[in-house]
């Protein structure tokens, strides 16, 4: 439906931290935490609201309330980094959680978990991963939570490259896409350049 690139400048500086090598696991982590919550004001700006008759201390008036529960659902493991800062904006969000490997030689996705709440068919639900590279894990991803009864989706990724965005956009044109950061490509390694490295090692410190 759409595709926006934030360039917000309290990501642009908490992510350049986080793109720096030398940065550690504790920073990196506090520093995703941070951005996710700035994330999760751009991503629910749209959502759907209805009125709600209340009476104000003063007065009766016309209020506004979400029409959907909001379902997160992040993309293990990388994904689970950016779930707190989520819950810090959105704290009665419930969660799901699907797992997607990308198989190192394919670079093809794999699911290997999944469980969702009962109301996911009905809720705005907001797919979150660090990364889109070439957009197989979220397009996957996706594709699965669709099938599990998910129809209203929004995807938030930190760092994106244009591949990965067209792959979305291709095979998904009904979710809303949320980006962080543009960069410039994929390496032969299906790495994004420059990027951060490999998201889910920096933030569980498996990259040793
Ligand atoms: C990373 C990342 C995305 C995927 C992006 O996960 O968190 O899910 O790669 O790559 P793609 O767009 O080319 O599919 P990874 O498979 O490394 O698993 P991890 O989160 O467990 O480290
Ligand atoms: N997954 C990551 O964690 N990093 C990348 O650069 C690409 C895929």
């Amino acid at each position: 439906m759409s595709t926006i690139i934030l360039n917000h400048p309290l990501i642009e500086h908490k992510l350049t931290i986080m793109r720096n090598k030398d940065t550690g696991t504790k920073e990196f982590r506090q520093n995703l935490d941070e951005v996710a919550m700035l994330m999760a004001y751009e991503v629910t700006k749209g959502l759907p609201t209805k009125n709600k008759e209340i009476i104000t201390p003063i007065c009766q008036m016309t209020g506004k309330e979400l029409v959907r529960p909001i379902v997160l659902v992040p993309i293990l493991r990388a994904g689970l980094g950016l779930v707190d800062g989520f819950k810090a904006i959105i704290p009665t969000a419930k969660v799901g959680h699907i797992g997607m490997a990308r198989n190192e030689e394919t670079l093809q996705p794999e699911e290997y978990y999944a469980k969702f709440p009962s109301c996911l068919g009905e809720a705005d639900v907001i797919v979150v991963d660090p990364m889109l590279a070439t957009g197989g894990s979220a397009s996957a991803a996706l594709e699965n939570i669709k099938k599990r009864g998910a129809k209203h989706i929004k995807l938030a990724c930190l760092v994106a490259v244009p591949e990965g965005i067209s792959v979305i956009e291709k095979n998904h044109p009904d979710v809303d896409l949320i980006v962080a950061a543009l960069d410039e490509k994929l390496n032969e390694k299906g790495y994004i350049v420059p990027g951060l490295g490999d998201a889910g090692d920096r933030l569980f410190g498996t990259d040793d």
